[in-house]
C-alpha cells in the first residue's frame, strides 16, 4: 500500500506528541524548529556525540527526546546552503518519507536556520514526500510484518512562514506527483493487464481533468497510411491504438508543443526474437508513452498556460504468423518506404507514424519524443543520463538545463550526414536498423527523416524509464522519468 499523505502548511507548529522532523544545513547551523523540538538541549547534545554534522540526507532519529512536545525528533541533513537546487528539496522530502514508518502525525519545521525558504522549496519538498510515497504492490497479497504495521494514512503539517503562498501551490505539487506516480504505475503494470487497448483508457480518463482525448483505430490508422506503426501490431492478437491528448491551457490559436512517445506494451522483438534472460523487462517499452500521459496529466492538473498536445502510438511486437519479417517493405504515413532489416527495431517504425502525423495535423511549435528506443543508450550513458538528440540547439540547451533544474539529466549526442547514411536501403527510401555500431545514433537518424523542418528533440530513455538507480525520491522500478522534466521545461520557457 502507497502511504496516503494530507499534506497542510502552517506557521506554526501543533505540537502534538507525533514524529517531528527537522532540517540542518552543515556546518554550524541548528536544526529547524529547534527551540520547539529541543527545550533542554538534549538533541544539540546527542547531536555532538554521535557526530552529526547536517551532512546531506544524514539523519539522526531520537526517540522520545527529554521534554520534547514530540514522541521523536527526526533531523535531516541538507548539506551546504549554497549547493541546494530545486531538486534537492525534493530528495530531502523523499527522506523526509522514508523515516516516517509508524507515525500517523508528522511536523516539518522546514525554515532550516541558514537558507531562506521560498514557497517554491516548500513546495519542492512536499513533492518529494508524494513521491516517495509510491509503491507498486497491488499484486502482492502478503504484506510483510513492517509493512502492516506501517502507518497508511499520514497528516503531514509542514511549518514554515511562507506557508500562505506555499499552500496556493500545493495543487501543482500534487499535480506533479501525481503525474510522475501515473507515469510510474503504468510502466509497472504487467503486459497482460495493459494492452494497447487498455493503455488507450487510461489516457482516455485524462478527459475528467479537462483534456479533449482521441482514440484512432486501426482502421481510421489505415485510413491515414500508418504502415509503419501498422506492420508493427500485425504479429498481435491485441490491436493497436493511437491517443491523441489536448490540453488547451493556452492562448486560442496558439500553436501548441507537442510531446510523442513509444508506446511498446510488450516488445518480444518479434520474427527477430529477444534472448529470454530479461525480457519481461520488455513490458517497460512503453516507457516513453507514460511519461507523455503522465506530463499531459500534471499540466491539466495544475492547469498550465499553454497549449499542449500528447500523441502516443501503443502496439504488441510479437512473433506470430502474420507478424511482419526481415525483408518486408512498409509504406509509411509520410510516403517513405522503409525496409525492415531486424523486426527488433520496431520503436522507430511506431515514432515514424506518430511524429509525422502531430507534425502534419498540428504543425506544432515544438515537437520532443521519448522512447525506450535502443539498449545501445544504455552502453553509451548508463541508467543515469537519458540522450538527447535535436536538430534544434535552442531547444536541446533548454532542455539540457531543465534536466540540470529537475535532476532528470540529459546527455547530448550527435546527428550528421555521414550517420544518415548508415540507414539508406538498397530496396527502399531507408532500412530500420543501421547495425550495433552508433546504434542510438541511427535511431535518431531514422526519426530525423519524419519530423521536416519542426524544431525536434528525440529522449532515448531506455536507461531512465525503468530499473534506474532507487533514491530518495523513487522506489519503484518504473521512475516517471521525463515527466517532472519536461513539466519543469514548460514551466520555465512556456508559461512565463
Ligand atoms: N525496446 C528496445 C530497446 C531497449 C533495450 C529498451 C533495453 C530498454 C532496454 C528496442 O525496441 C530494441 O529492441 N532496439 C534494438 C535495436 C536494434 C535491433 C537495431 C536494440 O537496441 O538492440
Ligand atoms: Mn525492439
Ligand atoms: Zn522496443
Amino acid at each position: 500500500m502507497s502511504v496516503q499523505y494530507t499534506i497542510r502548511f502552517a506557521p506554526s507548529a501543533p505540537a502534538d506528541g507525533g514524529l517531528a522532523i527537522a532540517l540542518q544545513l552543515s556546518g554550524d547551523h541548528a536544526p529547524s524548529g529547534h527551540s520547539v523540538t529541543d527545550p533542554a538541549g538534549v538533541i544539540t547534545r546527542a547531536a555532538g556525540i554521535a557526530g552529526f554534522s547536517g551532512k546531506q540526507m544524514g539523519v539522526l532519529d531520537l526517540l522520545a527526546p527529554h521534554q520534547s512536545p514530540f514522541d521523536r525528533v527526526v533531523v535531516i541533513g541538507l548539506g551546504k546552503a549554497d549547493e541546494l537546487t530545486a531538486y534537492d528539496w525534493l530528495r530531502a522530502g523523499g527522506k523526509a518519507s522514508s523515516v516516517v514508518k509508524r507515525a500517523e502525525t508528522v511536523t516539518v519545521f522546514l525554515d532550516a536556520p541558514g537558507t531562506d525558504i521560498t514557497p517554491e522549496k516548500a513546495v519542492d519538498f512536499a513533492t518529494g514526500l508524494l513521491l516517495r510515497a509510491y509503491a507498486f504492490d497491488a499484486y502482492k497479497t502478503k504484506k510483510k510484518d513492517d509493512e502492516d504495521k506501517a502507518a497508511k494514512s499520514v497528516t503531514v503539517t509542514i511549518v514554515t512562514a511562507a506557508h500562505q503562498a506555499a499552500s496556493e501551490r500545493m495543487v501543482s505539487a500534487q499535480a506533479v506527483a501525481d503525474g510522475v506516480n501515473l507515469a510510474r504505475e503504468l510502466v509497472n503494470l504487467p503486459p497482460n493487464v495493459l494492452g494497447p487497448v487498455e493503455f488507450a483508457e487510461r489516457a482516455k480518463a485524462l478527459e475528467s481533468l479537462g483534456v479533449a482525448v482521441e482514440i484512432l483505430t486501426e482502421t481510421e490508422m489505415a485510413k491515414l497510411g500508418m504502415g509503419a506503426l501498422l506492420g508493427v501490431a500485425q504479429g498481435s492478437a491485441r490491436p493497436a491504438r493511437m491517443a491523441i491528448m489536448q490540453w488547451n491551457g493556452g492562448a486560442d490559436g496558439e500553436a501548441p508543443l507537442a510531446f510523442v512517445g513509444k508506446g511498446v506494451v510488450f516488445d518480444t522483438g518479434g520474427i527477430s526474437i529477444k534472448p529470454a534472460a530479461n525480457m519481461e523487462d520488455m513490458k517497460g517499452d512503453m516507457g516513453g508513452a507514460a511519461a507523455v500521459t503522465g506530463l499531459m496529466h500534471t499540466l491539466a492538473a495544475r492547469k498550465a498556460k499553454v497549449n499542449a498536445i500528447g500523441i502516443i502510438g501503443l502496439v504488441e511486437n510479437m512473433p506470430d504468423g502474420n507478424a511482419q519479417r526481415p525483408g518486408d517493405i512498409v509504406t509509411s504515413m509520410s510516403g517513405q518506404t522503409i525496409e525492415i532489416i531486424n523486426t527488433d527495431a520496431e520503436g522507430r517504425l511506431v515514432l515514424a507514424d506518430a511524429l509525422w502525423y502531430t507534425k502534419e495535423r498540428f504543425k506544432p511549435r515544438f515537437m520532443i519524443n521519448l522512447a525506450t528506443l535502443t539498449g545501445a543508450i544504455l552502453v553509451a550513458l548508463g541508467n543515469l543520463q537519458a540522450g538527447l538528440f535535436s536538430n534544434d540547439d535552442d531547444l536541446a540547451n533548454s532542455l539540457i538545463a531543465a534536466g540540470e533544474e529537475s535532476g532528470e539529466k540529459l546527455w547530448r549526442m550527435p546527428l550528421g550526414k555521414d550517420y544518415d547514411k548508415i540507414i539508406d536501403s538498397k530496396f527502399a527510401d531507408m532500412k530500420n536498423s543501421g547495425g550495433r555500431y552508433a546504434g542510438s545514433i541511427t535511431a535518431a537518424q531514422f526519426l530525423k527523416r519524419f519530423v521536416g523542418e519542426t524544431p525536434w528533440a528525440h529522449l532515448d530513455v531506455a536507461g531512465t524509464a525503468m530499473g534506474s538507480p532507487l533514491n530518495e525520491i523513487n522506489q519503484s522500478w518504473g521512475s516517471g522519468y521525463g515527466v517532472r522534466l519536461l513539466d519543469q521545461l514548460v514551466r520555465d520557457r512556456y508559461e512565463a
